[in-house]
């Protein structure tokens, strides 16, 4: 069955402001401190870009990449790091940044994984949850927008690899429903 873009679910403008207050909450927790941003690709880049800016502090950034859904919309379950980051996390005060919480595989397993490495701190932000389909539970600091059980594109966010350049978050729904 072929997928179509549905409805408008986040517009740029509400992202902006989803930017603006995570990065005005970080910008308070952290003060007087650098934070490192790990960006979790490749669906975190864009929102990465947005937070990193709205952080009034010294920022410093890496990626990680770790395997997704392989051209469908169902999590396999199976997280694998693809690219490590390149720097040394010590003593670090590290924030993982994430386009989407779905089932909390990922950022469960990055948490674990990183922490072992003795950062100063380490705080999970994500711009999308969807507390629903929670598989694992996990605890995220900083939420951009709860969102109900949708599959959703844009903003970073691929199915199949595209629509990640979408400056607005939308459904994908089935050719069908329309
Ligand atoms: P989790 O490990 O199940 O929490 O999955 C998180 C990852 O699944 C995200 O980083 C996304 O790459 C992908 N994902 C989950 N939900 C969606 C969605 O609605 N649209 C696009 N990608 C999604
Ligand atoms: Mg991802």
């Amino acid at each position: 069955m072929g997928k179509i873009l549905g409805e408008t679910l986040i517009s740029k403008e509400e992202i902006a402001d989803i930017c603006k207050e995570l990065g005005r909450r970080i910008t308070e927790d952290y003060a007087g401190k650098q934070v490192f941003l790990i960006g979790v690709l490749k669906g975190a880049f864009v929102f990465l870009a947005d937070l990193a800016r709205n952080i009034d502090l010294p920022v410093d950034m890496d990626f990680i990449s770790v395997s997704s859904y392989g051209g469908g919309t169902q999590s396999t379950g199976v997280v694998r790091i693809i690219k490590d980051v390149d720097q040394n996390i010590a003593g670090k005060h590290v924030i993982v940044v994430e386009d989407i919480v779905d089932s909390g595989l990922t950022l469960n397993h990055l948490k674990q994984l990183l922490s072992t490495r003795k950062p100063a701190s380490i705080a999970l932000c994500t711009a999308f949850d969807k507390p629903e389909r929670r598989k694992v539970p996990i605890e995220v600091e900083y939420v951009g927008r709860r969102i109900p059980d949708e599959f959703i594109v844009g903003y970073g966010l691929d199915y199949d690899g595209i629509y990640r350049n979408l400056p607005e978050v939308r459904i994908l729904r089935e050719a069908a429903e329309e």
